[in-house]
């Protein structure tokens, strides 16, 4: 290794290190490969695991959006100014056929005026910032080094055919998936253009009620049920008792009435932390690890038993599986396919493999990827915030696919729309969905 490559590896870890250190976890998953950016990778040691004689075949990745905005507000005054500097530009296109780009006179822009949203300053609630448009530039970048050039997984230029793209119709996973995108195929490398001045890239998407990239009580009205009885029972009650002085405590400090979800309030509390704001008068450090705490409990509680899990993501990870066994019967041929969600999204997903230890920071990050050796045998790799996953029943991280599909039927609720029938008996009039 020349002196050149061990100054840049050097300046890689440092600004990794510093950048992580003064912000709390949920600021920022780790990258694919632990880069900052894309002169670091070549040199860095495996980022899969096992990989000796196999082949890259394809790749899904599933992604929480970036930095935003809270979803909660206090409504009183008591919260920092934010700043949103994230545009987007319009264009209404008659007849959905790209002609109006070889002519583009005039772009829209959706502009929040200040003072009329919930947060002081001029952002909406949950809206993506430009760093967490940034974080996805970032990570479709460290998929560049990887799947580009390390793998050679994709074409160095952009080939339509290869990428398939959805995410939920919300406009902070949408331009999440872009900035992905940008940073997969930065300016100069998205390839001929074809009839128009520019390449067009569908985002697929669908409307929130047949949502199954997140647990959906319109697609599985049972899960109504559970939430009942998880919410119903002693554990829950018990919680709730040892949460009790926690929450009056935050509603004192914050000057409210009722504090909203333990998951709002952590969230309201982190991103606070994330864009260097001072937490309010009262919330101390210990008591936004508590709020934490409490939230991933409770999160986690109200996904269990396990089943409730299982029925809440089992149609999306069919879908997975669906892709892997389409691609290897040669019925498609598409290389790398993007979801673009939320926590609810990644932190169910992995659950279902058991892993439930920290909350999904922003740009999280889980790919399937498919492996072939030299005699067409496959393998899954599964990989998550830049770690290989051991799954159950596999004998390693990079697991023969028989193993790997016994482990995913198992996962899959294969009566799926009986088992999500409510059961009369618990609750004639269970009419309401929250
Ligand atoms: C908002 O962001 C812009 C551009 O980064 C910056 O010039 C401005 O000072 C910021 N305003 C506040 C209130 O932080
Ligand atoms: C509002 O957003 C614009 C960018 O669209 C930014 O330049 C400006 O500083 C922001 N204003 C406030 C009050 O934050
Ligand atoms: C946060 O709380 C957990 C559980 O109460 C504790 O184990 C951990 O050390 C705390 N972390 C910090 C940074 O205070
Ligand atoms: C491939 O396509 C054929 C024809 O549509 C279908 O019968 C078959 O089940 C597909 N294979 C897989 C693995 O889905
Ligand atoms: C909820 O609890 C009731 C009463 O114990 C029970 O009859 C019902 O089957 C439970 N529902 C679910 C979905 O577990
Ligand atoms: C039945 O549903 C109602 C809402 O419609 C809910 O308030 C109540 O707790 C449920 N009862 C049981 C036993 O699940």
């Amino acid at each position: 290794m020349n002196e050149f490559k061990v100054l840049l590896l050097l300046i890689c870890v440092i600004s990794i290190t510093v950048t992580q250190s003064q912000k709390p976890f949920y600021c920022q998953a780790p990258l694919p490969v632990f880069i900052k950016n894309i002169e670091c990778d070549h040199s860095l040691s495996n980022p899969s695991e096992n990989t000796n004689g196999l082949t890259l075949k394809m790749v899904q990745v599933v992604t929480r959006h970036g930095d935003r905005t809270p979803l909660y507000s206090t409504m009183n005054g008591l919260m920092d100014e934010w700043n949103c500097t994230l545009g987007s530009y319009m264009l209404p296109s008659q007849g959905n056929n790209g002609e109006t780009l070889n002519n583009v006179d005039l772009l829209y822009r959706k502009v929040y005026l200040p003072g009329r949203e919930y947060l002081p300053g001029n952002c909406s609630l949950g809206q993506l910032t430009a760093l967490g448009y940034q974080q996805h530039i970032n990570l479709g970048q460290a998929f560049r080094s990887l799947y580009v050039y390390k793998y050679a997984l994709l074409s160095e230029t952009l080939d339509e055919s290869e990428i398939w793209v959805r995410s939920t119709d919300v406009p902070r996973t949408l331009q999440s998936a872009q900035g992905h995108l940008t940073g997969l195929y930065p300016p100069g490398t998205t390839g001929e253009t074809g009839q128009n001045s520019v390449n067009i890239i569908d985002i697929f998407t669908m409307d929130s009620y047949f949502e199954n990239m997140e647990p959906n009580n319109n697609l599985c009205p049972i899960l109504v049920q559970y939430y009942y009885n998880n919410t119903d029972s002693q554990t829950y009650y018990q919680f709730n008792k040892e949460n009790y002085n926690l929450k009056k405590e935050i509603e004192q400090a914050l000057d409210i009435n009722k504090a909203p979800d333990w998951s709002d309030l952590m969230d309201l509390f982190f991103a606070t932390q994330c864009h260097g704001f001072d937490l309010p008068p009262g919330i101390t450090e210990s008591v936004v690890n508590a709020t934490y705490q409490a939230s991933l409990w409770e999160n986690n509680y109200l996904l269990s038993p396990s089943i409730v899990n299982r029925l809440s993501m089992s149609t999306f990870f069919e879908e997975i599986i669906n892709n892997i066994e389409e691609f290897i019967s040669g019925n498609i041929t598409t290389k790398y396919f993007i979801f673009s969600g939320h926590d609810d999204t990644v932190g169910p997903l992995m659950m279902l493999f058991g892993i439930d230890q920290y909350w999904p920071p922003y740009a999280s990050h889980v790919e399937f990827e498919l492996w072939e050796d030299d005699n067409s045998n496959k393998f899954i790799q599964l990989k998550y915030n830049g770690v290989s996953i051991e799954v159950s029943g596999c004998s390693s991280t990079m697991c023969p696919i028989d193993e790997f599909f016994e482990t995913a039927y198992s996962i899959l609720v294969p009566d799926y729309s009986d088992a999500c029938q409510p059961t009369s008996s618990s609750n004639e009039s269970g009419s309401v969905w929250p």
